[in-house]
């Protein structure tokens, strides 16, 4: 298909995004401020056997002392916007109390991308939780969401001159699996039960800060970021490899989002009314990385009696992190379409250190996002994941996600081929077929 630029009409061998579209990269605080040392998964990383290879975050990007740096360099990339976090841990170290000095620190780097014409979107919530938070039970805390509303307000009252696009939490359901299913983020473990809370909790957290954003700031935008994977039957003519993979596509992907739409959370073997949250998204963010092949395994009653592996010979990214299947991005669009919402694509990207699969990794997630805007999807931007390698959680180190790599070492930044490709999409507002 050819596309229509802002040239006088004259047709560009390319695929043209709408004007106003958001070019740009994510990130969040722990992965690149260094030293969030009054965090859960600070305190995760210093036990033995959490991290691949011993890894810490340490400094990470240091941007905590010198973000502006990156910022300058996604200036110069041609990116017009930045989604981030703010650290609840920072800004509210103990309860109640307030830290101004942190504060005037997330608003010097607010104000210096609006002023590199870097429009931010700004994560509450992006998989940490103040120690004082985590000991009285995290996601488990039965007045977590409260306390996380209060915490949403002040934000926007202290930044809301500077953004206006919020994101409550980040991937909240593969968060919460993460902590209480699989173990490979605090606490750790938990059970199906206390999975079920957590959920629970995450539904009413997000409702409260929707609304203390609003109260704070009525013209603010308020979404989440939901990690999107596609699950398809390993054997589509299995009923039960079907079953499980609708099951966990259920639960994975829609249950959440379905909570914020209706006031209802249906899956897990419950059913809870949560009316304020009925309503409460103004857009949806949309994170993709991958899919699964499901087959059904009796054995596997932590990932809902699936077992889950790539399609045999597709393309990988490194580190076992999964299938490269841009087909997918446009699967999970259509479906997000169905809510009615505008659309983020909040996080999309793979790890791959010596950038032989990016350039094209970019171009064809790309192509199948504009083929969903073709289809009627009110997709208002893309922010690859990331502009820099980031402390990668469990995987510390070892998986490299940036346009830009760097050595966590000795913090020198090396631009990757793909980050001038991104560059030219980003100053064009189109991609080259
Ligand atoms: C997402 C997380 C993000 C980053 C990427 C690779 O699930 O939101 O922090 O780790 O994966």
């Amino acid at each position: 298909m050819q596309g229509f630029g802002a040239s006088g009409g004259r047709p560009s061998a390319g695929l043209t995004f709408p004007p106003g579209f958001l070019w740009g990269t994510a990130t969040s605080a722990h992965q690149v401020e260094g030293d969030n040392t009054n965090n859960d998964w600070w305190a995760w990383e210093h036990q033995a056997g959490r991290i691949a290879q011993g890894h810490r975050s340490g400094r990470a990007g240091d941007w905590w002392r010198a973000a502006e740096a990156d910022f300058d360099r996604m200036a110069a990339l041609h990116q017009n916007a930045h989604r981030l976090s703010v650290e609840w841990s920072r800004l509210e170290p103990q309860p109640g109390r307030w830290d101004e000095r942190a504060l005037r620190r997330y608003r010097e780097m607010l104000a210096g991308l609006r002023r590199r014409a870097i429009t931010p979107m700004i994560t509450l919530h992006h998989f940490t939780f103040p120690l004082w938070v985590a000991r009285r039970g995290g996601w488990l805390w039965n007045a977590f969401p409260g306390a996380f509303g209060r915490f949403a307000r002040r934000t926007v009252e202290a930044l809301g001159d500077l953004a206006d696009l919020w994101c409550t939490l980040n991937e909240p359901v593969a968060a919460i699996i993460s902590g209480y299913l699989i173990g490979r983020f605090p606490p750790g473990g938990g059970g199906l039960l206390r999975t079920r809370v957590a959920v629970v909790n995450a539904v009413r957290a997000h409702a409260a800060a929707y609304h203390a954003i609003h109260a704070a700031q009525p013209a603010a935008q308020v979404g989440i970021a939901a990690y999107l994977r596609v699950f398809d039957p390993a054997r589509p003519a299995s009923r039960l490899d079907r079953l499980v993979a609708g099951a966990q596509d259920r639960v994975v992907n829609w249950m959440f989002l379905d909570a914020l739409r209706d006031g209802v959370l249906r899956g897990l073997w419950q059913t809870v009314r949560i009316p304020e949250s009925a309503g409460s998204l103004d857009f949806i963010g949309v994170n993709y990385y991958t899919r699964d092949l499901v087959r059904f395994d009796p054995r596997a009653v932590r990932t809902l009696f699936g077992r889950n592996t790539p399609t045999p010979g597709a393309p990988l990214s490194d580190g076992g992190y999964g299938e490269i299947y841009p087909v997918g991005l446009f699967r999970v669009l259509e479906q997000v379409r169905a809510y009615g919402r505008p659309i983020y694509i909040t996080e999309n990207g793979l790890p791959d250190a010596d950038d032989d699969l990016r350039p094209a990794f970019l171009v064809s997630h790309l192509r199948e996002a504009w083929r969903a805007l073709q289809e009627g999807a009110d997709i208002r931007g893309y922010f690859h994941w990331s502009l820099i390698d980031n402390f990668e959680w469990a995987d510390g180190w070892t998986l490299r996600f940036g346009l830009i790599g760097m050595d966590p070492a000795t913090q020198v930044r090396t631009p990757r081929p793909s980050s001038a490709l991104y560059a030219e999409i980003c100053r064009t507002g189109s991609v080259m077929i």
